[in-house]
């Protein structure tokens, strides 16, 4: 047994607090312990807004791709973020939930009321909000995925996700992908790839296995960029040897850094998850809700998963709202819990998403994520600079890849100081996903930012 020494407690006895500092910090997001956004802060930043970071760094515990912040912001509308400064930049990173922008009327009117009626709702009782959420997703689903669960993030539906699949198939077993992100718990982190939420943290869950995602500009099955779903196909050799995987666990698209995978991976994964008794449980957490130009970024693939995930925008971007959406087939764990989550069936949460779903239907946001998107990509492919490697996206989810992680950064800090936010995925990758709601010339103005800063 593991025992503590009475006067060893870890955050005092300096000998065990070990700093981890991992190698590989090309993730996610772009990270905040760089040389760059510190001479990006001493030029930018107000005296508000060094006094608000500096308690923000007293107050917070320090960790990567958060605190310490760069900045404060004082209001967020639309497409823009306002700093305490009086900066305004348009969001094109938004955290995945701005499909309608932030604080959409529509949305804002929803919550409100529900917060006058009903504002929370304890688990014992369900709630018209809840119930009329549950069906309109089983219903845009399609298919037989029709049973729904509610969670209050994308980490937590993910969890359920994996409890469902041992349930469902008694494996417990998955494979998932290297550089994949599902979230930060543990159980997420086991399936995620990346090494700086895995390094150094110990023990994750047993049985997760790991595969090369489709990524064909970095591909280890020679594909030379043109993907041919040699690497779905190794995921069937996997499942072949473990013989008791009992589910695949995908990110649709991957946003961190844009990879659109070819039509036939996901025809060939789903094949082999079928010929091997797994599940296939897609991630579409940051991609749901027309990011990709489709309700489900999985539509256009024309395989149906036996679960998918769903979170972010789900909550119209003002209120933590995920969900997991089952095959009929798969409502078999009627005595066990799994989610229990408290915030489980919040109306608030219900309405802001309903709120939301009207207006992606009502503005027309998928086709018009679509038509921006191929408008953007024709834009950005114009532009001639030795570092781009490649320009790729699906709806307005845009990726320009670059040669040079130090430009990434540099760009990223030079857009910042004209009027454009963005994530770096992968350190090298500029992800440009602006909000769905977006002027056709605010659009133009922001593409002309990124390529005044690649120049
Ligand atoms: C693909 C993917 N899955 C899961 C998550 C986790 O969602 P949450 O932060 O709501 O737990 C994220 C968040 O960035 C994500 O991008």
């Amino acid at each position: 047994m593991h025992r503590r020494h009475p006067g060893a407690h870890p955050a005092r006895g300096s000998a065990l607090i070990r700093k981890s500092t991992p190698k590989d910090l090309s993730v996610e997001g772009d990270v905040n312990l760089s040389r760059k956004r510190n001479a990006w802060q001493d030029e930018n930043l107000g005296a508000a807004a060094r006094a608000l970071l500096a308690e923000d760094a007293r107050y917070f515990l320090h960790q990567s791709l958060s605190t310490p912040c760069l900045s404060a912001i004082r209001s967020a509308s639309g497409i823009w973020l306002e700093d305490l400064d009086g900066r305004r930049v348009m969001d094109f990173h938004g955290n995945s939930v701005h499909q309608l922008g932030h604080g959409h009327p529509r949305v804002v009117e929803a919550v409100k009321r529900a917060l006058d009626t009903l504002p929370f709702s304890p688990r014992r009782y369900t709630n018209e909000f809840a119930v009329t959420l549950a069906r309109r997703l089983a219903r845009l689903a399609g298919h037989d995925l029709s049973k729904v669960l509610f969670a209050p993030g994308g980490a937590e539906a993910l969890g359920m996700a994996l409890k469902l699949a041992r349930l469902a198939t008694g494996r417990h077993k998955t494979i998932s992908m290297w550089d994949s992100f599902h979230g930060a718990s543990l159980d997420a982190i086991s399936i995620g790839g990346e090494a700086l939420f895995r390094s150094g943290i110990g023990p994750l869950l047993p049985g997760t296995e790991h595969v090369q995602p489709c990524d064909p500009r970095h591909c280890h099955f020679g594909c030379a960029g043109r993907c041919d779903a040699r690497c779905a196909d190794y995921v069937e050799y996997v499942l072949q040897k473990e013989e008791d995987v009992g589910a695949v666990i995908v990110e649709t698209v991957r946003s961190t850094d844009v990879q659109v995978p070819p039509r036939d991976y996901y025809r060939r994964l789903r094949a082999a998850c079928d010929r091997h008794g797994a599940l296939l449980i897609l991630d579409e957490i940051p991609v749901c809700l027309g990011r990709t130009g489709t309700m489900f970024a999985f539509e256009p693939y024309g395989i149906v998963p036996d679960m998918v995930v769903l979170g972010k925008g789900l909550g119209g971007g003002v209120f933590p709202m995920a969900a997991l959406i089952a095959r009929a087939g798969l409502d078999i764990a009627p005595e066990r819990a799994l989610g229990h989550y408290t915030h489980e069936k919040s109306p608030v949460g219900c309405a802001a998403a309903l709120a939301a779903l009207d207006v992606i239907e009502e503005e027309k946001l998928l086709p018009r994520s679509r038509v921006l998107g191929e408008r953007a990509l024709v834009r950005l492919r114009k532009i001639k600079h030795q570092s781009i490697v490649e320009v790729r996206g699906v709806g307005l989810l845009l990726a320009v890849e670059l040669n040079d992680a130090g430009l990434a950064e540099e760009v990223l800090y030079r857009c910042l100081s004209r009027g454009l936010s963005f994530k770096v995925g992968q350190g090298n990758v500029l992800v440009l996903a602006p909000p769905l709601i977006i002027a056709e010339a605010e659009l133009d103005r922001a593409l002309e930012i990124v390529e005044q800063c690649l120049s």
